[in-house]
């Protein structure tokens, strides 16, 4: 397994603007700067911070949001365990619908 680079949570939150936007959700590090400037300016007052209840309001039904945000995974939060097993669940949700829902 592919051992992710960790982040305190005190580096974290120095990337909390537009053109540096880093969250966490479940102990999982994603720059999202990429994807701002599709949301709406909501999501700027979860950058550099836990937006894991954000996220999860907004896209907690889409597999299909989950597996497009991978995509920007850089890293966990140091010191946490939960987001291997975070990853697990969604590959056996994926294996287990065989789609994208
Ligand atoms: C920090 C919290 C959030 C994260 C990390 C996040 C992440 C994402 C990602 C990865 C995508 C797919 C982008 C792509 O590949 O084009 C996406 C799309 C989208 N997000 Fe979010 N999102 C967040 C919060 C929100 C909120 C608060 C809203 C609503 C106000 C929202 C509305 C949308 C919409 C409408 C799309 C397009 C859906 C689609 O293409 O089917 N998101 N988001």
């Amino acid at each position: 397994m592919v051992k992710l680079k960790q982040y305190t949570p005190e580096e974290i939150k120095l990337h909390n603007t537009k053109l540096d936007a880093w969250v966490i959700i479940n102990n999982n590090v994603y720059n999202i700067t990429p994807i701002i400037d599709n949301h709406n300016q909501g999501i700027l007052s979860t950058l550099g911070k836990d937006a894991t209840e954000t996220f999860n309001l907004f896209h907690g039904n889409s597999l299909k949001i989950k597996i497009k945000l991978g995509k920007y995974l850089i890293g966990k939060v140091a010191n946490s365990h939960t987001s291997s097993i975070f990853f697990t669940k969604l590959i056996c949700c994926f294996t287990r619908n065989h789609k994208l829902v």
